[in-house]
């Protein structure tokens, strides 16, 4: 199995988040790369068999919250029919902002089979617990 993690980083979290992913499915013996979404890398993309994708939490905290870069999102390449995760990543209060990314992600053709928030001070053990899931997840299936 080979996976593709795409995601949308302003301080860096998201980035580190992604990293922790890509570390985490190796670690479970699945080849596993991260890109921006600026700079989509279009081969691991077209040859992975689960993309994750990952945003930023953008809101006021106790209102409003929804994934940031949803531009971005739009122009990425075609993810139609592909298996997908989505995460984001946030610092106190996440909200809705899996659920309205699922929403993005699902009209750009990704089959989101799940999503996961987590917190920027434990990047390393939500990005385990997140691939620990979809490892179980694509056991059963
Ligand atoms: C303008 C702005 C708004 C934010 N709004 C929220 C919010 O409503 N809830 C929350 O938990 N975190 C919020 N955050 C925190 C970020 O979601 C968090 O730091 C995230 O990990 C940043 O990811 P990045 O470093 O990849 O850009 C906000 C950050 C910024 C810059």
């Amino acid at each position: 199995m080979r996976a593709a993690v795409i995601y949308e980083s302003k301080t860096g979290n998201t980035a580190r988040a992604a990293q922790a992913i890509v570390e985490a499915f190796q670690a479970h013996g699945v080849e596993a790369s991260a890109s921006p979404t600026t700079q989509v890398d279009l081969q691991a993309v077209s040859e992975a068999d689960l993309l994750v994708i990952g945003t930023w939490t953008h809101g006021l905290f106790f209102f409003g919250m929804g994934p940031a870069g949803e531009m971005n999102f739009l122009k990425m390449p075609v993810i139609d029919g592909k298996k997908t995760a989505i995460f984001c990543t946030y610092a106190k209060n996440p909200g809705t902002t899996l659920s309205k990314f699922e929403k993005i992600i699902s009209r750009r053709g990704g089959d989101v089979i799940g999503g996961y928030a987590i917190k920027r001070t434990e990047i390393r053990d939500g990005a385990e617990e997140l691939v620990g899931r979809l490892m179980g997840a694509l056991d059963k299936a």
